[in-house]
């Protein structure tokens, strides 16, 4: 059997390929994969799993050590596939079973993790189970299953409560008007829905619901997956009462609807959904290998994430609040010392991440242009020098910005509906990577897009960034090249430091043979003595053509660092 056909049942190739007794997912550098933007195999204009298997190998001379892939799963896409009809089948958009068993063999087979999405939070409203809900009555079974209320006022006519959806409009929808015929009247019935209205919340009170979702994770880890990405991992929990919120909170576009989360949150961020991941660990935990959690939780602070990491719940959680840094220093400097302390005092490693599929891409965030690719190089070699692991959104390695002028009229993101324009939503980071400099879908399908790509696009494609030794592409190889390589002995553990540096610069230690010096300024500045001797500079994020400095501080004569990079420096380990 060739790497291509292997089965679900064999042993994974990826089990203990570290050797050397450390927990693989500590100091990852994974990848993630919006399977609709990645690869297109059958001139659909829409990404799927076959063509993402086929460019496994791309990703893998990344030199990261895994994916994680956006839910692939039966779908009707009224949110990008996080509105799940069936569980347990794959999309036939993008493929089939037997395409993600192939594509998890092949992955495994180059040394790579594979972590799936899991979306427990809510079902697609095509979800058998909500079929039957509508079908049934007030109060059955099928009903409890989700979160069914009668409305307030006259015949219930107003939603329950004042929540809203993430999304824009209420989080209700109603089902039934009232029925004064039945015994003793029945208002008329909505369903929470916190996201769009094909998103209907599931009831996690409900065991029936636990039970379901523990076979879920059973199905995908027979399969062989690594782990799982938990959608909404901090919102499956509702008051029982569903108060009224003093302050409902309006869709701005902004996926971290957190403002207000923590203690007394009637859905955000609540205690007991801490059970419901010790349940699931235990699920994890008896299967071979080192699976993982991942938690998406847009929580209030650092000391609330690492509730989620408690030894016994779940292993990783993006940590969100270094990807909406500023680009400043001191903006940086905080968060990170308060991610490490509060994250140490569980024993968990952070996740790092400054782009995905649900924010503006960081090049344009750190503001666009030269400047802001230049500030994004610099982030990376941030990120990836920090003691944890980290996650890269495909097309950054690219150095892609978001697509700001995409016409209305392929926009898909239900935000965009749902607040009646006033927010666009989040299609600009979700466009077709570039592979090709030429061609209808510049190498990523022969067919027109699902959403059009910019021409200028052409330049940044990932056969024309292959030939450019100063290419973003280039940068991203040669920085997990050596992060995982050559300075893992330096990196792996927790050892940080922060060194005294002027004003606009960070600058930290992982012991006495590594340093990494970033300047969030606009001007060149001097480094830190204190950094400079970890060892000389092994990577800068500067290319020439974006540094005021040709050689950056690579001569030690001056000592300077450009505006908005960053510099590695190292004593490589033999
Ligand atoms: C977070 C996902 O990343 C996002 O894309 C989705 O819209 C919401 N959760 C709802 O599932």
């Amino acid at each position: 059997m060739d790497a291509f056909s292997q089965g679900p049942e064999e042993p994974s190739a990826v089990e203990n390929h570290d050797g050397d007794g450390r927990e693989w997912w500590r100091d990852a550098v994974m990848y993630q994969v919006y399977v609709r933007s990645f690869a297109d195999s059958n001139g659909d204009g829409v990404g799927d799993l076959p063509g993402v298997a086929s460019r496994l190998g791309y990703i893998a001379g990344l030199g990261v050590d895994g994916i994680w892939l956006n839910p692939f799963y039966k779908s009707p896409q009224q949110d990008g596939g996080y509105d799940v009809a069936d569980y347990f089948e794959v999309d036939p958009l993008f493929g089939t079973l037997a395409d993600f068993d192939a594509l998890l063999g092949r992955a495994h087979a180059l040394g790579m993790r594979v972590l799936v999405d899991l979306v427990p939070n809510h079902t697609s409203s095509h979800h058998e189970w909500f079929r039957a809900a509508l079908e049934s009555p007030p109060g059955s079974r099928e009903r409890d299953r989700y979160i069914f209320r009668s409305g307030r006022g006259p015949g219930g006519a107003e939603p329950p409560n004042n929540w809203q959806s993430v999304f824009g409009g209420p989080a209700w929808s109603k089902v039934s008007d009232a029925d004064p015929q039945a015994a003793g009247g029945v208002p008329a019935q909505w369903y929470l829905h916190l996201f769009a209205p094909g998103q209907p919340d599931l009831n996690w009170e409900c065991e029936e619901v636990r039970l379901y979702f523990d076979e879920v994770l059973r199905f995908w880890l027979e399969r062989g997956v690594d782990g799982f990405r938990i959608d909404v991992a901090h919102g499956m929990i509702k008051h029982e009462d569903l108060p009224d919120l003093d302050v409902p909170e309006e869709a701005t576009g902004d996926p971290d609807p957190s403002g207000m989360s923590g203690d007394g949150h009637p859905y955000w961020d609540r205690d007991q959904v801490h059970d419901i991941y010790r349940r699931w660990r235990k699920i994890l935990d008896s299967y071979p290998g080192e699976r993982v959690f991942l938690a998406e939780a847009w929580v209030k602070t650092p000391a609330r994430l690492a509730r989620y990491l408690r030894p016994d719940e779940l292993h990783m959680a993006f940590n969100f609040d270094f990807l909406k840094c500023d680009w400043n220093a001191s903006d940086f400097t905080r968060t990170i010392t308060s991610t490490l302390s509060n994250l140490a005092e569980v024993g968990a490693a952070p996740t790092w991440v400054l782009s995905n599929h649900d924010v503006v891409r960081h090049v344009t965030r750190y503001g666009g242009g030269p400047a802001g690719l230049s500030r994004a190089r610099a982030a990376l070699l941030l990120m990836l020098a920090l003691p944890g692991s980290a996650f890269v959104y495909q097309g950054e390695e690219l150095g892609l910005p978001e697509v700001t002028d995409l016409p209305e009229d392929v926009l898909q993101d239900p935000t965009f509906v749902r607040t009646e324009g006033r927010v666009r939503g989040r299609d600009g980071c979700r466009v077709p990577i570039p592979w090709e400099p030429s061609g209808p879908g510049l190498g990523f399908s022969t067919g027109a897009p699902w959403l059009p790509q910019p021409a200028s696009w052409s330049e940044l494609s990932v056969s024309q960034q292959s030939r450019e030794a100063n290419s973003t592409l280039a940068l991203y190889r040669r920085a997990c090249d050596l992060r995982r390589n050559h300075l893992r002995p330096l990196l792996a553990g927790p050892d940080f430091s922060w060194v005294d540096a002027a004003q606009g610069l960070l600058a930290f230690k992982r012991g006495d043979d590594f340093s990494c010096v970033v300047n969030c300024s606009d001007s060149p500045a001097e480094l830190p003595a204190a950094a400079t001797a970890a060892g000389p500079v092994v990577l800068s994020s500067a290319s020439p053509a974006s540094s005021l400095l040709p050689e950056p501080a690579a001569s030690g004569a001056n000592r300077l660092i450009p505006a908005n990079s960053a510099l590695w420096f190292a004593r490589m380990p033999s």
